[in-house]
């Protein structure tokens, strides 16, 4: 009779501690659903105040995913109206002043409730790099006074730099491999994978007064003075990286490259114009030029009606320079000319050292493969945690009748 009892509670017990057993599993195992809350985005703000001309870079990502490639998207290219801030040597103020209506834009694009927590940094390059070299009072003075102006509005401003031309390159290059996804990537399979080695891509840039160089050689690099080293997403790279300062010992150089970066600057842009970036061969482009640059001048504005005559006089200058910085200064050739990707943007992000800066100086690009968090919906943790709590009380109990009674019996069962 007692031995009955004691197997009817041990049946129904192990029945219901099945269930609860089950329950748990699910519970634990089902996939947590995207949260009904509005994704939240995070932005940062980059200005590249470069030697002609700053702008303001707004970027945006989603504030739970900025480990991602791909994600991060640019709201916003705002120029500022006027010279490069290295022009306000002698009015610093007006430094200042001149940025203020792009940061007007960017609040009006960043929601008030966020502008506090934007990251904001202000880095300088060449321009500023040679202020500061014949003069750096006056360097000083002009980066007070654009830290006094950005201060100004509410974001969390980290500071306005000058970046060696080493970060210049550095940075670029980071940009051009985090969008093309070479660094690492999130994989079909949910899973961060890594991108071989040979995979990754040098980068070139010819900004309004420097020209930087940035690869991985493969080799060990000697000279320390051209060789940065860092660490992402678990791994090394050693990089070679020179950035070169344009301006030339005579004023006729300095005339031209002033009039080469009225307009535009950059690699893409002086070949762009002549439809010079769509993979043709070196053989092309040079014949290209050569035909723009020996046409008169009745038959080229004949040609390009609607372009600036500006714009169009400076275009045999800056599509041969660029040829030969290429061909002559960074010795490419016929085969490897093929290598060579002139691109503006990536995912329509602008191709430059402005997002890597950023994503650096946030911990974007960690240096080690981030860990996946699985999380558990809140009320799965809840339910789970009372179903186990049952489940224990449940097998104390079980256990407590099993030792106290005396038929042995009540051992078989279980
Ligand atoms: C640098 O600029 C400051 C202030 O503008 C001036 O007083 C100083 O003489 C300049 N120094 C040199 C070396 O030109
Ligand atoms: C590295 O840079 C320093 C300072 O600019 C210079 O004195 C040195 O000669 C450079 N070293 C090499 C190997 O170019
Ligand atoms: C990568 O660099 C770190 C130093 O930052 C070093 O400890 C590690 O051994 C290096 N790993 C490889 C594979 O070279
Ligand atoms: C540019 O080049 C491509 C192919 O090289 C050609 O199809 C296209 O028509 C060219 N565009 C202009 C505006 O010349
Ligand atoms: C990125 O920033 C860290 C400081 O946050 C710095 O130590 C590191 O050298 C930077 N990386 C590069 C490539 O400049
Ligand atoms: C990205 O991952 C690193 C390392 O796992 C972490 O420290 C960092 O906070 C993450 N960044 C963001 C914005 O989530």
């Amino acid at each position: 009779m007692q031995t009955r009892l004691f197997r009817a509670v041990g049946w129904s017990s192990a029945a219901v501690l099945a269930v609860l057993g089950v329950a748990v599993f699910f519970l634990v195992l089902t996939p947590v659903k995207d949260a009904a809350l509005p994704t939240r985005n995070k932005y940062g703000l980059v200005f590249d105040a470069g030697s002609t001309h700053t702008a303001l870079y707004i970027y945006r990502w989603p504030a739970d995913k900025a480990n991602g490639t791909g994600i991060i998207s640019q709201v916003e290219v705002c120029t500022v109206s006027g010279p490069g801030i290295s022009s306000y040597a002698d009015n610093a103020t007006g430094a200042g002043a001149s940025l203020k209506p792009c940061l007007d834009k960017a609040m009006a694009i960043i929601p008030v409730e966020q502008q506090r927590e934007t990251p904001t940094y202000l880095g300088a390059t060449a321009g500023m790099r040679l202020l500061r070299e014949q003069n750096s009072t006056k360097a000083e003075q002009v980066f007070a006074e654009v830290s006094k102006a950005i201060a100004e509005y509410p974001v969390d401003f980290r500071g306005a730099q000058v970046l060696t031309g080493n970060e210049e390159g550095s940075f670029g290059w980071i940009t051009v491999n985090y969008l093309l996804e070479t660094l690492v990537k999130f994989s079909f399979a949910e899973k961060w994978e890594h991108a071989r080695d040979t995979e990754v891509l040098g980068a070139l840039d010819l900004g309004g007064a420097s020209t930087q160089i940035t690869f991985q050689p493969g080799v060990t690099i000697e000279d320390k003075n051209t060789s940065v080293f860092f660490r992402l997403y678990g791994t090394n790279y050693s990089l070679y990286t020179h950035s070169y300062l344009c301006y030339g010992q005579t004023q006729a150089l300095k005339m031209l490259l002033a009039a080469l970066h009225q307009a535009f600057s950059g690699l893409y842009h002086n070949l762009h114009f002549l439809n010079l970036t769509r993979g043709q061969s070196l053989s092309s482009v040079q014949a290209t030029i050569r035909q723009f640059c020996t046409s008169s001048w009745e038959k080229v504005q004949k040609e390009f009606p609607t372009e600036k005559r500006d714009h169009l006089r400076d275009t045999c200058a800056a599509s041969s320079y660029t040829l030969t910085l290429l061909v002559q200064g960074y010795r490419f050739n016929h085969t490897t000319w093929l290598n060579i990707h002139f691109v503006r943007q990536v995912a329509n992000i602008d191709v430059g050292w402005t997002l890597g800066y950023m994503l650096n100086l946030t911990n974007m690009v960690p240096s080690e493969i981030p860990q996946r968090v699985t999380g558990l919906k809140r009320s799965n943790w809840t339910a789970a945690t009372v179903l186990l709590a049952i489940m224990l009380i449940l097998i104390f109990s079980l256990l407590t009748v099993i030792c106290c009674q005396k038929n042995p019996s009540g051992y078989e069962m279980l």
